[in-house]
């Protein structure tokens, strides 16, 4: 209703002003042509990545590369690394394998009995999920191992005593409430000072979700306290240990069914509360985490699917603790995926932000005043939680959701890939990998449900303003050719070693974290990889991952913020940044849909950087052909360049930069194109309508009819000349009748009110202000 009486008003307003003809005409380019801009200019820097593409893509890895690890094709699925080796928790094995060379050391074996298996059975389930699937797995001490399984729908954990060459048994207990029935359940458990910190689904059922510490435990079948939730990991920081998981959002609930994701965190110190509260958190707090692209309505990724390890860098030159989590959208809509981090500090100053509460079932959630909160506030870390008031225990009962989101660190995802070819699943970070120009770059290594692992980093994050995204994908490998889902990652890096173990459900392997030399053969093409690990050797003229790149920078050429450095002696350095910024803009035409042009300073070109080697598809590494910028977003077919000659000439500038001056370049011609056709068309239809109108004007004026009643245009004898209003403005076309009644000022009311549209005009508002 307001809207519509705004619009009304302010058209009305415009009426006049538009019989007012000879300033009516220039109002009316003045108040279009900003507005024609700034929607066009908007939709060009939407954050959607358009178009980014990895700068290698390999289809095969180098099989003398890579190591393997079949074990018994089992359901891999859990990773420890306990110093050199790794555990992995499988179906009915726990392998115990050197990362060294990926090699099995020991195994234990653990099948459920037969009897546990009938029983299974006989409860209907099948004998794939009647074995005794690993979902816990911990060191306890220097020679105990504590193993936890689903043991054919009994949970059973164990205590193992190493050996030198094999495990027994110490120990048998209940998993109840630390390992779920269903080996389809997402569980996450940590051991920490002594202690076990399992989340997890209890019950054969699985109705129970839960976060225990023997014996504290959250709310049963308390949907505030954990509401259908999937489980992806847990990290033990200081006097804290935070849970990550996604669950169907409560405080959402009135409007529709939809899945939030949550950090959650108690304290290690938490003991329990008095009396009835003896077996219950008294620091379970849980808030939202807010992985979405910016804007009036914003674009949420809500789904978390796994997490990093705590990340200690240098952002932008100060110091920040980050974890990194890959986020999708639900499986039913838009298939998107999302990297976020998130600042430690930002998760900790939301959970002392405001709580979010709600009067009763069907209010609205909202932040709880401040002068409601109980003292000592509830959910920090005490000395002993027992002497807490009962008034403090009782409130974090009813109110562990915090009422603030926490912000994405840099405000928006680093890298989005939406498209219906995959989705990540998972991520690991190499932290702080140093370049010669000594700055350091986080990189994240995602996997995807398609059997590929994507290299990609923040090319900003080193860069001075904090809120700096420049999205690099570096590498894109397809690493399970039968497409297997990634369903671990892990990075090792050593002094000696640096590899990634890549995880699908029934092989493991790893790959190098790099490969410098062979992706690249000049300077340029090495600076352009924007790999952290690769810099170009001056002296020996090779792309290598060599560690002298940090101590004896100046002989090394690397620059992983811009992609091309003027060093490069392939590059043309005579032209300065501004000419060659005109240059570029010169040798690019507004391109209508597709701009095929040969910038992209991030790719390789073949013909510069492949000396003399032929490019052998089973070989050695694909190279994505040169791509536009401009691709389709929603995982296009790359398209092939059309001049490769043209390139050397421009490439040398940042691509980001370049691609800034594309987007605004072809807006502006966009924009001036379809203001200068407006701008024409008023003036010819001006001249004709004034023309018209002076002639008609005897008839029209004073004309009473539009007085005589509420359906003024159905009138069979109207006499407006229909063609006049059409040619007086050619913006007014569709109009609705109602506007017509209600604009009162006759004759030329009909086209203000459509040019005076009130949507654009909110959106110039919001834009200015
Ligand atoms: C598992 O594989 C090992 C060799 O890797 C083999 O000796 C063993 O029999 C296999 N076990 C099962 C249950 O298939
Ligand atoms: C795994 O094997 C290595 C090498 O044999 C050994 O040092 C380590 O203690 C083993 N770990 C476990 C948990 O068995
Ligand atoms: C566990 O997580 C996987 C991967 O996100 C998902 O496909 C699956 O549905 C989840 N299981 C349950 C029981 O929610
Ligand atoms: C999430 O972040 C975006 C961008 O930073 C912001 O616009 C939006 O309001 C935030 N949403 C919530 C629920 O905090
Ligand atoms: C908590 O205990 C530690 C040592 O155990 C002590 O230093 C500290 O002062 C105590 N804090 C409070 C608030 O009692």
């Amino acid at each position: 209703m307001t809207l519509t009486r705004m619009s009304l008003q302010r058209s009305s307003r415009f009426q006049r002003l538009i019989s007012d003809s000879r300033r009516s005409k220039q109002l009316l380019v003045l108040l279009i042509l900003p507005l024609m801009m700034t929607s066009l200019i908007d939709n060009g820097e939407a954050a959607w990545q358009d178009g980014i593409q990895p700068h290698i893509r390999v289809s095969q890895l180098d099989e003398s590369d890579l190591q393997r690890f079949m074990g018994n094709r089992s359901y891999f699925k859990l990773l420890e690394q306990d110093g050199d080796s790794l555990l992995v928790g499988a179906r009915n094995i726990v392998y115990n394998i050197s990362l060294k060379s990926l090699d099995e050391m020991k195994r234990l074996e653990w099948y459920s009995t037969n009897d546990d298996i009938s029983m299974c059975r006989l409860k209907g389930k099948s004998e794939e999920e009647c074995q005794n699937y690993i979902r816990v797995l911990a060191r306890k001490s220097e020679d105990t191992i504590l193993v936890c399984g689903t043991n054919a729908f009994k949970p059973m954990c164990r205590h193992y005593k190493q050996t030198p060459s094999d495990y027994e048994v110490t120990k048998e207990t209940s998993g109840e409430g630390l390992c779920p029935y269903d080996p389809n359940h997402n569980s996450t458990a940590i051991y920490a000072d002594g202690d076990l910190y399992v989340a997890t689904v209890a019950q054969f059922s699985g109705t129970d979700p839960l976060i225990y510490r023997e014996p504290l435990r959250t709310e049963q079948f308390n949907f505030e306290h954990l509401n259908a939730p999937s489980f992806v990991s847990s990290i033990h920081h200081e006097e804290y240990v935070y849970f990550f998981f996604r669950e169907t959002a409560v405080e959402y609930i009135n409007c529709g069914k939809m899945v939030y994701s949550r950090v959650a965190r108690v304290c290690t110190r938490d003991k329990g509360g008095a009396h009835k509260f003896r077996n219950r958190w008294t620091s379970f707090l849980k808030a939202r985490l807010n992985c979405s692209l910016p804007g009036e309505f914003p674009f949420y990724f809500n789904e978390i699917q796994s997490t990093s390890h705590i990340v200690d860098g240098l952002y932008g030159g100060k110091p920040a603790q980050l974890i990194y989590a890959v986020f999708t959208t639900p499986t039913n809509s838009i298939s998107g995926s999302a990297v976020c981090a998130f600042r430690l500090e930002d998760i900790l100053k939301t959970f002392d932000g405001p709580f979010k509460g709600h009067e009763d079932v069907n209010f609205n959630w909202l932040p709880v005043q401040n002068s409601k909160v109980p003292e000592p506030r509830p959910g920090q870390c005490v000395n002993d939680s027992r002497t807490l008031p009962e008034m403090t225990v009782n409130f974090i009962k009813n109110h562990n959701l915090m009422d603030q989101a926490v912000p994405a660190f840099w405000g928006k995802p680093i890298v989005i890939y939406t498209g219906f070819k995959y989705r990540y699943t998972h991520i690991a970070v190499d932290p702080q990998i140093e370049t010669a120009n000594g700055k350091k770059f986080d990189v994240l290594f995602i996997g995807t449900d398609n059997g590929k692992v994507i290299k990609a980093l923040n090319g900003g994050s080193a860069g001075g303003a904090s809120q700096n995204v420049i999205p690099v994908i570096v590498e894109e490998m397809l690493v399970f050719p039968q497409r297997f889902p990634v369903t671990n990652l892990l990075v090792y890096h050593t002094a000696q070693e640096a590899k990634l173990v890549v995880v699908s459900q029934n092989e493991i392997l790893t790959i190098p974290l790099h490969s410098c030399n062979k992706h690249a053969r000049t300077c340029s093409a090495c600076v352009a990889l924007r790999d952290p690990y690769c810099a170009w050797d001056t002296s020996q003229r090779i792309c290598t991952s060599s560690k002298q790149r940090i101590w004896k920078s100046d002989k090394f050429v690397q620059n992983v913020a811009d992609g091309w450095d003027a060093r490069c002696p392939e590059v043309p350095s005579t032209s300065t940044s501004t000419s060659r910024t005109t240059e570029q803009i010169v040798t690019c035409p507004p391109c209508p849909v597709k701009c095929v042009c040969p910038n992209g300073p991030g790719y390789i070109d073949n013909e510069v950087d492949d000396i003399g080697r032929p490019l052998n598809k089973d070989t050695s590494p694909q190279r994505s052909p040169q791509l536009s910028r401009h691709d389709n977003h929603l995982g296009s077919r790359p398209i092939p360049q059309e001049d490769p000659d043209i390139r050397p000439n421009i490439s040398p500038d940042s691509p980001d930069a370049a691609r800034d001056y594309h987007l605004i370049y072809t807006a502006e011609t966009l924009a001036i194109a379809v203001t200068s056709s407006i701008v024409s068309s008023l003036v010819v239809g001006f001249i004709s309508g004034y023309i018209f109108s002076r002639r008609c004007r005897t008839e029209e004026m004073e004309s009473p009819y539009l007085d005589e009643g509420p359906y003024g245009e159905t009138q069979p004898n109207a006499r407006i000349d229909p063609r006049n209003l059409d040619t007086f403005l050619p913006v007014s076309v569709n109009n609705k009748p109602i506007n017509l009644v209600l604009n009162v000022p006759p004759k030329t009311g009909k086209t203000a009110n459509s040019s005076a549209d009130n949507k654009p005009l909110q959106k110039a508002k919001k834009i200015y202000l």
